[in-house]
C-alpha cells in the first residue's frame, strides 16, 4: 500500500541512491524465492526482473495449482534463454518501431534487439527483467521491489526511479507499479509480463492452453501492426465473429485455430494471437476501475480456475505461447506423470496490462501524458487486481 507521505519521501529521495527501513526477515527461501500469501492465494517472487516465479490457487476439488510459468530456482532465470517469464519489462516495454522516438525535437536512438536489429523489445537487451530489483518491503502479505534506471542506459535519456508492489489480499493479486523520470522527459510504459497456464499443465487431456476461455469485455478494436508486430498506425475492428472477436462473447483461445484468417494475425507466418487490444472503457462517462468490471477473464473448466482481470490501463497484449517449441522446462510444482516436462506450442496465454503500444511513434493517437514523463510530469501509476476464483 503506498501512503502519500511515503510516496512523497520516495519522490524527494529518488536522485539520490534511496535505502528505505528495509525487513527483510521473511526470505529468501532455499530456491531465493520470496513467499507472500493471503487465503485462497500463494505467490513465489524473485528480485530478477521484480518476477512472480509461482502462483498457487486452490482449484476444483481444493487441489492447489501453479498458475504461472516459471523457473524452479531464482538463479535459473538468469539464463540465456530469456522467456521474459513473469517479470517487469522496462522502462518501455513492447516494441519500439526502428528503436527510435522523438521528444521534444530531439532524436533518441535506443540499443535493439529483436528481428535483426530492426527494433527494440521489451527496452533492449538489458530491459528491466534482466536486472536485479532491490526489494525495499517484505511483509507476510506484500513485497516492493525498486529499481533505479541511470540516465543514458540503452540509450534512454534521464534516470528513472521505480517501485513494484505485489500485496495478496483474500483470492486476489494486486500490482502496483510507480515510476518517475526525475531528471529528463523519457517514455515510459510498463506492464507485468506473466504466462499463464490455468492447469498448472495437469491436464491430462491436454498440454496446451487453447481450451482456455477468453473474454475483453471492452475491446472491440485492436492496434493494426505490420509482419514484425510494429504498430503501422491503423486501429482495426475486431468484428463480430471473426478471430479477434473477445468482446461479442467469451470463446476458447483455439476456438478460431483453423480460421484462415488466423494465419498471420500474429505477424508473418505465424498463426494465433500476439495483439494489442485497446480498452474503451470511457464511452459511457467517468469510470472507476476498480468497479467497472474485469477488462478480461481467463478461465479454465478442467482445473476450474478463473481469473479476473481489473485494471487502470487503457490496452490489453495477448500472447498465445506460440514461440514455445517444447524446450523450455516446466516447474517442478506443475506437470502431469507420463508427459514431457517441458512448455509445447499454444502450451500457455500471457496477459500483460499496459497502454497502446509504440504510442511514442504515433503522435496522432495523442497518447503523450501516458507514455512521456518528466521531473514535471505526475508520476507512472499501474495498477491491476488478478482477482480468482474456482468451480466445484
Ligand atoms: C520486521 O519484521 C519482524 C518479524 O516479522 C517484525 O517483528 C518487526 O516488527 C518488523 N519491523 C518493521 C519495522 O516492520
Ligand atoms: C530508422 O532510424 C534511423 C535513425 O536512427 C533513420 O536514419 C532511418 O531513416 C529510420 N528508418 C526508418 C525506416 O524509419
Ligand atoms: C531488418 O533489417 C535488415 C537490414 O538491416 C533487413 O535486411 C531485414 O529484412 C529487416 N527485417 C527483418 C524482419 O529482419
Ligand atoms: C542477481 O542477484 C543474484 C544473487 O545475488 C546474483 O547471483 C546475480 O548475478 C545477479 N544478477 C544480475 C543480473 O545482477
Ligand atoms: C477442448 O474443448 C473442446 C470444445 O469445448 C472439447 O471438445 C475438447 O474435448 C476439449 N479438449 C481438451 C483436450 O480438453
Ligand atoms: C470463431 O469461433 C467462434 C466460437 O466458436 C465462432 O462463433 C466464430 O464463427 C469463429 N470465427 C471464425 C472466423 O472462424
Ligand atoms: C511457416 O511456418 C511453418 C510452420 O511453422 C514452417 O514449416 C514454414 O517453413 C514457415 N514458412 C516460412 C516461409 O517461413
Amino acid at each position: 500500500m503506498w501512503t502519500s507521505s511515503l510516496l512523497s519521501l520516495l519522490a524527494t529521495t529518488a536522485v539520490a541512491q534511496y535505502s528505505a527501513p528495509s525487513n527483510n526477515t521473511l526470505g529468501p527461501n532455499a530456491d531465493g524465492k520470496y513467499e507472500i500469501s493471503s487465503e485462497g492465494i500463494r505467490g513465489l517472487f524473485i528480485p530478477y526482473g521484480a518476477s512472480v516465479t509461482n502462483l498457487f490457487i486452490p482449484g476444483k476439488g481444493g487441489v492447489e495449482r501453479d498458475v504461472v510459468l516459471g523457473f524452479d530456482k531464482a538463479l535459473d532465470y538468469e539464463g540465456k534463454d530469456h522467456p521474459h517469464f513473469g517479470g517487469v519489462p522496462g522502462r518501455y516495454a513492447n516494441r519500439i518501431k526502428n528503436s527510435t522516438f522523438v521528444i521534444d525535437d530531439v532524436r533518441y536512438n535506443v540499443v535493439p534487439n529483436e528481428n535483426n536489429n530492426n527494433d527494440t523489445l521489451h527496452g533492449g537487451p538489458n530491459g528491466w527483467d534482466y536486472r536485479n530489483f532491490t526489494i525495499v518491503a517484505h511483509t507476510k502479505d506484500s513485497i516492493t521491489f525498486s529499481i533505479v534506471d541511470p540516465d543514458g542506459e540503452m540509450g534512454f535519456p534521464g534516470e528513472v526511479v521505480s517501485y513494484v508492489t505485489y500485496t495478496m489480499t483474500p483470492n486476489t493479486w494486486k500490482i502496483k507499479i510507480v515510476a518517475m523520470a526525475t531528471t529528463k522527459k523519457t517514455p515510459i510504459m510498463l506492464t507485468s509480463h506473466t504466462y499463464w497456464n490455468l492447469d498448472g499443465f495437469a491436464n491430462p487431456e491436454t498440454p496446451t492452453a487453447l481450451n482456455h476461455t477468453f473474454h475483453l469485455p471492452y475491446s472491440g478494436q485492436r492496434v493494426g501492426v505490420d509482419n514484425i508486430l510494429i504498430p503501422d498506425g491503423t486501429i482495426l475492428p475486431n468484428e463480430k465473429h471473426s478471430v479477434n472477436d473477445f468482446w461479442s462473447a467469451p470463446k476458447q483461445i483455439g476456438a478460431n485455430l483453423t480460421a484462415p484468417e488466423s494465419h498471420g494475425n500474429c505477424g508473418f507466418n505465424c498463426t494465433g494471437y500476439d495483439n494489442c487490444y485497446l480498452v474503451n472503457r470511457a464511452q459511457n462517462g467517468p469510470y472507476d476501475w476498480h468497479n467497472s468490471g474485469p477488462v478480461a477473464t481467463l478461465a479454465s473448466e478442467w482445473s476450474g480456475i478463473k481469473v479476473d482481470i481489473y485494471s487502470d490501463q487503457e490496452a490489453f497484449q495477448m500472447y498465445s505461447c506460440i514461440g514455445q517449441n517444447g524446450k523450455t522446462p516446466i516447474k517442478s510444482t506443475q506437470g502431469v506423470a507420463g508427459r514431457e516436462a517441458f512448455v509445447q506450442q499454444y502450451g500457455c496465454v500471457v496477459m500483460e496490462v499496459q497502454d497502446w503500444i509504440d504510442a511514442i511513434n504515433q503522435p496522432e493517437w495523442q497518447r503523450e501524458s501516458k507514455h512521456i514523463f518528466g521531473p514535471n510530469s505526475p508520476t507512472y501509476t499501474l495498477e491491476a487486481d488478478y482477482v480468482f476464483s474456482t468451480t466445484k
